[in-house]
């Protein structure tokens, strides 16, 4: 009996071991990213999702058309509702993306999405995997890039989070070998490994930033986290005029929080589960989940999303409406730079301040004694229109200082 649980859970590993090489031969295909400026029209798709999803991605997509509205004119950009991930649909199709909305989706250049509910064990849903996750996996979108910003404080940093191995790329597919024994895998590949390492340093040197950080369990987790840390260490080599050094998540986690120390932290490198971690610790100091925007990057594809939840409750008691869209337009900020819309990008980024931060003409509280999102997001298009908005900005953000 116990030899024939071994034998199918051997079985088990082996399929997962020809999946892995299998991947590593498709990430060793894609060699060069997309150019954007070589398209004839960049096809922006946008996802609702579930819960407040539907309402914050309405009012980016209105932000959107307004920014790009003569790129749309012109042809050059087109703005693509694509419906179906939603969890009663996944549900349906007991698929973490449904087939038809996966074809959808390959078919646009970039994706803003809406958050989606991921269901667990005791869900009334079936316990299908994660969204973010099989979209990640599905477009190879290998780096999570979430920045976290806090000028009062001098906190301005750069998280790049793998974000399509480690502890998540086998995460749906432990064995119970028996009732005793569950096992868990995570794989860490050297393609995988270094394209993420060269994309923090590749954005260090554009940005000149100072110093790189990657953040591991290496003391511990010495085969997969030893391998990412000693791929890093390589590479580093290769970018002398930036620091390099690394800790480990437990006293990183810590560090984050030492006023003394913290604001030094610049680019920082990690594997997948420990980004998760870390960048929601980060997003507090900046006022919370609700505030970061996310950008998920892959060679050929990439898909921009608030870093929170869908927030069921909001839609169960009747304050979808209220739902603060800052962190999807943040992500509308990060998706107009990755395609070479930086100035749009940065007057986004001016106005999300001006109105979330500093003027704050109406506040949205997540109930009904705030703004609704529509009303927010008019309230940013009043501001994107306003000539004086570079001005403004620059007045506010010196009073801050
Ligand atoms: C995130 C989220 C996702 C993750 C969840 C929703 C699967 O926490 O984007 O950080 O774990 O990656
Ligand atoms: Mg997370």
């Amino acid at each position: 009996m116990l030899l024939n649980d071994i034998e199918r859970a051997k079985q088990h590993f082996a399929r997962l071991l020809e999946e892995e090489f299998a991947r590593i031969e498709r990430m060793k295909k894609d060699k060069d990213f997309v150019d954007y400026s070589k398209l004839d029209k960049i096809i922006i798709g946008i996802v609702g999702g579930d819960g407040i999803g539907p309402f914050i991605a309405k009012e980016s997509e209105k932000i959107l058309s307004f920014l790009l509205q003569d790129e749309i004119k012109a042809g050059k950009v087109e703005l693509r509702n694509i419906e179906g991930l939603t969890i009663e649909n996944r549900a349906k199709h007991n698929q973490a993306i449904p087939d038809d909305v996966l074809e959808e989706i390959k078919k646009c250049d970039v994706i803003l999405k809406g958050p989606t509910t991921t269901p667990r064990k005791g869900d009334p849903w079936p316990n299908i995997e994660s969204a973010n996750v099989a979209m990640r996996r599905a477009l190879d979108l290998f780096a999570n890039v979430r920045p976290v910003k806090v000028p009062s404080e001098n906190i301005d940093w750069v998280f790049f989070r793998e974000n399509t191995e480690g502890a998540y790329i086998l995460g749906s597919k432990g064995i119970e070998v028996s009732d005793e024994l569950a096992i868990d895998f995570t794989a860490t590949t050297t393609e995988g490994t270094e394209r993420i390492v060269r994309a923090a340093f590749e954005f260090a040197r554009k940005n000149n930033r100072k110093r790189v950080t990657a953040v591991t369990k290496a003391n511990v987790i010495k085969t997969t986290d030893g391998k990412f840390l000693r791929i890093a260490q390589e590479i580093a080599k290769e970018y002398p005029e930036i620091e390099f050094d690394d800790w480990y998540i437990d006293i990183m986690t810590a560090k984050l929080i030492d006023e003394s120390r913290r604001s030094s932290f610049d680019v920082m490198v990690l594997p997948n589960l420990y980004g998760d971690i870390l960048t929601d610790e980060a997003a507090q100091f900046q006022g919370g989940v609700g505030t970061a925007g996310s950008a998920n990057i892959g060679k050929k594809y990439a898909m921009f999303e608030a870093i929170h939840g869908s927030a069921p409750r909001m839609v169960e008691e009747g304050r979808a409406q209220y739902a603060d869209p800052s962190s999807m337009m943040r992500a509308v900020v990060m998706l107009l730079q990755h395609i070479n819309f930086g100035e749009k990008a940065k007057a986004l980024e001016m106005a999300l301040d001006i109105c979330g931060q500093y003027e704050k003409k109406i506040v949205v509280t997540g109930r009904s004694n705030g703004a609704t999102n529509s009303e927010f997001s008019a309230y940013l298009m009043e501001t994107l229109s306003d000539s004086s908005l570079n001005q403004k900005w620059q007045n506010y953000s010196q009073a801050q200082n």
